[in-house]
């Protein structure tokens, strides 16, 4: 049945005459508003281009870039990146060692187009597990760019979603032990206001690369309603390009199904 509807919608956008492209905007209701993206693909970009893993984080950094200055160019109001997972600490030493270095130099050294873009940064995530130098450059670029306007860039920092549900679930408790809240009165607005991302926007658009179809616990509770769009394009190779071949599926998504999700 779905194979049959599939089919039956690309024959439709097939005849349609030409699907705009980002330089004429979409219309408000087709443009995600909040976009995550899981950043994979980094070790087998580099295994292809006959180098070392610790090389494709290095030119994933490249296209964290050019996909933060495309989403403020195309007025997208907050862009999330799975960073560095809880998971993430299984890996050698020596990779994890590298990937806060690289974390900090990138604080660091793009704090000054951040700065001139208008991108506000923000962080998800226990972010206190992290190395001592990483949170204090982590504070320092989210104190400067705490008053800008523009993209929200939330970069998720030994982040994992079942924690972050936990950590929700035990805030919601404590209201509740407290006398704020009686259990009959938890919703869904009082979970979102204990979760990391509180005040975000919905999650609209969940990107992964390199193909793989996991969730690897990002955004577990915020994805419930969002399209997902798996890419088989590695990280270092994702950018301007790619990123608008998502934002253009999920609006003709958005154009065929409509607003509010019917499954
Ligand atoms: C997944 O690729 C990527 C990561 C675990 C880290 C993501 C980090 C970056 C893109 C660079 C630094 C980020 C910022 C925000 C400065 P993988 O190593 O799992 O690739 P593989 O599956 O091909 O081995």
């Amino acid at each position: 049945m779905a194979e049959k509807l599939d089919s039956k919608l690309e024959a439709q956008f097939a005849k349609a005459p030409i699907w705009p492209t980002l330089d004429a905007p979409l219309p408000a209701s087709q443009m995600p508003d909040h976009i995550a993206i899981i950043m994979d693909g980094n070790g087998r970009w580099a295994a292809q281009q006959g180098m070392v893993r610790i090389n494709g984080h290095q030119a994933g950094v490249d296209s964290v870039r050019n996909v933060t200055r495309y989403c403020g160019q195309v007025h997208v109001t907050a862009l999330t990146l799975y960073a560095f997972s809880t998971e993430n600490w299984k890996r050698p030493q020596a990779e994890v060692r590298f990937l806060f270095r690289l974390l900090k130099k990138y604080l660091v050294n793009e704090r000054a187009e951040l700065i001139a873009n208008n991108v506000r940064l923000t962080a998800v995530g226990n972010l206190t597990g992290l190395p001592d130098d990483v949170q204090a450059e982590l504070q320092r670029t989210r104190d400067l760019t705490v008053r800008n306007s523009g993209l929200n860039l939330c970069l998720a920092l030994n982040y994992g979603a079942q924690d972050e549900i936990l950590s929700a679930s035990r805030g919601v408790l404590e209201h509740v032990a407290s006398g704020k809240l009686s259990p009959a009165e938890i919703d869904e607005p009082a979970i979102e206001k204990e979760l990391f991302t509180a005040g975000m926007p919905p999650l609209d658009l969940l990107i992964r690369t390199a193909g793989e179809r996991r969730l690897s616990n990002f955004l577990l509770w915020q994805a419930s309603h969002a399209e997902f769009y798996v890419t088989p394009i590695c990280w270092p190779e994702f950018g301007k390009d790619a990123l608008e071949g998502a934002i253009l599926e999920y609006a003709r998504r958005k154009a065929a199904y409509g607003v509010a999700p019917t499954a």
